[in-house]
């Protein structure tokens, strides 16, 4: 007879016994991901459920305070990672491990993996994720890219899927995971203070590089993209960061859905929810966004993540829920997976908690959210290869500065070139001056170390200012001087030199704080272009100005005269200086052309390419696309054909210059006359070519049908895209060309086509 008490324990070993032989379903790397989050949440407590739903800022963990920059510290592991079984950590804006370098992030992070999987019962890992919106940003070392704007510019997406790679092999190497990029939000209008991070206005541009991105970062296999931020983020009437959007079911899927359902179709694992509201319903709020558009028409099967703190802000500032309690369950409810709480987890899980006991949010909600987490940590391989094995993340983070001279030397977009001011050639002395020509914080712009930019006397990243490019860079024979604006000496030697290069910009900035009521040029920047002029009067010296800047600033008239040449440089990052000196030297021809319109007057927003007809027209300073080259380029024999789920467009190009160049064609459509406004020409398809001289080669630009499909119908319309029947006219430079389309629709969750 066994004693009793020893009952228990027998059955114990019996059951470790059989344990021990059968490892969990879950823990089995060849199990089908879905039979393994059911079998891990059938181990789990509601409590672990909704630790996994929690996302908390890397902030919280160092040191005493939310924003002590410190060690880790043991009490705050305790309280995150074990009590409230935190599933996720992040890096906000500027939040970094002490000393910022990446042995340092890798170690970090390899420690609260371990520290999570030790102490969770299960051993679940943990979720990582930083903003690397323009190479892995926030590392002191890492290689810094060009923002969106820039990369748009260069309507090349081939190059944007290496650096999509590139972002997610240099993420990975520091053991991130999840990376909330890229940004899928339209830059629709400039005043907006996220308008640089961007793909630009059109929908057919952002939806091609958005869906690059991705690609090229799921090459990696160990990192999660984020399309952020659903949806309509960019398009406030006041033209503000998390503002009011009121807009129809019409500009919702013919503009602002494409680059989303593109990130979608091309397998991004997530999604970020953006902050402000939709015709009255904020969206974190909205399940009609969330469930019935993200899930059900777009077919999105990833997790969905709250942008920060927004789930408070449905009390403090929507007003649509009169506290946490209500808020969580709101959101919960409408389709939210993921929260970025980011400090208070406690206050956040206990609220949660108890909105499931009362019977608020259903425990097959949490089921489906927290599934959604474990689904995403099994197929990033994270229970099988937790931790990093990169044994120097330093040398894998400062790689591809060649990738990101390549990007910054195609964005350059030439905007006025008056008598051939540019390139110059010859020159014995050239003057470079103006407030942007050493100045490592503009080129990068925000999202770069801190959140709002580098902070003056702050740590500052590897970088080719463009002093230095434009001197390394220089041809035999000239010689560059440099003096700031203010110095005693400038118009002196501006009385002297051969060509001035003056380099303006913005200072950086992110989200509100960049917010423009007036996009205006600094008034001391307008002042020093006209000094400058005036010391270059009656001489043959160009004056060439360079435009650093995250979005379309008001060019004074007077700025305009006097500069011969104008190059939009954008947020160009740590090769700015080399990609201006190959262009401003005439190494490289510049190919960048414009991915938005550029506005004459404030007044005059919305100003983009697709805006409909109406009586009183507002003219661009510059059409969309607009961009000068140092080649000719000829295009001829324009033909196109309906060739199933897209239009081929085929063009002959020719370099009819005297330099090799490289040539972005882009292709507008004709709307037939149909019963909704469309806009005279909409830009639907382009490629990038590279001519030798007297070279021609026949182009190839694909217009899926999708782009060409509109929202018909009355104003109450319904919810799907069409191509209408019709005659569509494609132009191509000067060449234009008829295609009848038969009327089609749209299947938004694969993008697929039927026609009649
Ligand atoms: C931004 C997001 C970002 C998040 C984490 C938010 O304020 O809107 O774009 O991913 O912070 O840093
Ligand atoms: C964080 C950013 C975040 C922002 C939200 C900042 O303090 O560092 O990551 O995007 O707050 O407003």
């Amino acid at each position: 007879m066994i004693p009793r008490l020893l009952l228990p324990l027998l059955l114990l070993l019996a059951l470790g016994v059989a344990a021990s032989q059968e490892a969990p379903r879950y823990l089995d790397p060849d199990a089908p991901v879905a039979e393994r989050v059911a079998d891990l949440l059938a181990r789990m407590t509601l409590e672990e459920k909704v630790g996994q739903m929690t996302q908390i800022d890397l902030a919280r963990l160092m040191g005493s305070g939310e924003w002590d920059r410190g060690p880790l510290d043991p009490l705050w592991l305790e309280r995150i990672l074990g009590d409230a079984h935190v599933g996720s950590l992040l890096s906000g804006g500027g939040a970094a491990p002490v000393p910022n370098e990446p042995a340092a992030w890798k170690e970090t992070i390899d420690a609260l993996q371990r520290y999570a999987i030790r102490t969770s019962r299960l051993g679940i890992p943990i979720l990582y994720g930083v903003d690397a919106v323009h190479g892995h940003n926030n590392v002191l070392g890492a290689t810094i890219y060009p923002h969106g704007i820039g990369l748009a510019a260069t309507f090349d997406p081939d190059l944007v899927r290496a650096i999509g790679r590139a972002v997610g092999e240099d993420v990975a190497a520091t053991g991130v995971t999840w990376n909330f990029a890229p940004v899928a939000d339209l830059g629709r209008d400039p005043r907006w203070g996220r308008f640089y991070e961007t793909f630009g206005e059109s929908p057919a541009v952002a939806a091609a590089m958005v869906a690059a991105f991705v690609e090229g970062q799921a090459s990696v296999g160990r990192v999660a993209s984020t399309l952020k931020h659903f949806v309509a983020y960019g398009q406030a009437e006041s033209g503000n960061d998390r503002a009011p959007a009121d807009l129809s079911g019409r500009s919702l899927r013919g503009i602002h859905l494409p680059p989303f359902a593109a990130g979608v179709h091309a397998g991004a694992r997530t999604v970020m929810i953006a902050s402000g509201s939709v015709n009255g319903v904020p969206v974190h709020a909205s399940r009609y966004l969330l469930t019935d558009v993200l899930r059900e028409e777009l077919g999105f099967d990833g997790v969905a993540s709250s942008d920060w703190g927004d789930v408070d802000k449905l009390v403090t500032v929507h007003r649509v829920a009169p506290d946490l309690d209500a808020a969580v369950a709101m959101a919960v409810n409408a389709g939210v997976d993921v929260v970025m709480v980011p400090h208070d987890a406690e206050g956040f899980t206990s609220a949660l908690l108890r909105q499931v006991r009362a019977g608020e949010v259903s425990e097959a909600r949490i089921d489906e959210a927290a599934g959604r987490v474990l689904a995403l940590k099994f197929a990033l391989g994270l229970f099988e290869r937790p931790y990093v094995d990169t044994p120097a993340a330093a040398a894998v983070v400062e790689t591809d500065r060649s990738l990101a001279r390549r990007a910054a030397t195609e964005s350059l977009t030439l905007l006025e070139n008056r008598g051939g001011a540019l390139p110059i050639t010859g020159a014995r002395r050239v003057l470079v001056t103006g407030p942007g020509a050493s100045d490592v914080a503009m080129q990068m712009g925000g999202w770069t170390i801190r959140w709002q930019g580098l902070e003056p006397g702050g740590d500052e990243p590897p970088a080719v200012t463009v002093l230095e490019g434009l001197r390394a860079g220089a041809p035999e024979g000239t010689r560059v001087e440099h003096r700031t604006p203010h110095d005693p000496g400038l118009l002196d030697v501006a009385a002297t030199a051969d060509a001035v290069v003056v380099v303006l910009g913005e200072a950086p900035y992110a989200e509100g704080a960049g917010d423009s009521d007036d996009l205006a040029i600094p008034e001391d920047d307008a002042q020093l272009v006209a000094r400058l002029e005036d010391a270059l009067e009656g001489r043959d010296a160009p004056l060439v100005t360079v435009l650093m800047a995250g979005r379309p600033l008001l060019l004074p008239a007077a700025l305009r005269r006097a500069s011969d040449a104008l190059v939009m440089a954008y947020l160009p990052g740590t090769e700015a200086g080399t990609a201006l000196a190959d262009v401003l030297y005439g190494r490289v021809a510049p190919s960048g052309r414009l991915p938005f319109a550029w506005p004459a007057s404030v007044g005059g927003l919305p100003i983009t390419a697709d805006e409909p007809p109406a009586e009183a027209e507002h003219e661009p300073l510059y059409p969309f696309g607009h961009g000068l080259s140092y080649g000719r380029f000829r295009t001829s024999e324009l033909a196109a054909e309906r060739d199933g789920d897209e239009v081929r467009l085929s063009v002959m190009v020719e370099n009819a210059g005297d330099k090799s160049a490289e040539h972005v064609v882009l292709a507008h459509v004709r709307f037939p006359i149909v019963r909704i406004l469309t806009p005279e020409r909409l830009p639907v398809g382009f490629a990038r070519v590279a001519l030798d001289p007297g070279e021609s080669r026949r182009v190839d630009v694909r217009v899926p049908l999708e782009r060409l499909a509109l929202v018909p119908g009355d104003v109450r319309a319904g919810d799907d895209l069409a191509v209408l029947p019709g005659t569509y006219r494609f132009e191509v430079g000067g060449e234009s060309t008829e295609v009848s389309l038969d009327a089609c629709s749209i299947r938004s969750r694969d993008g697929s086509v039927a026609c009649r």
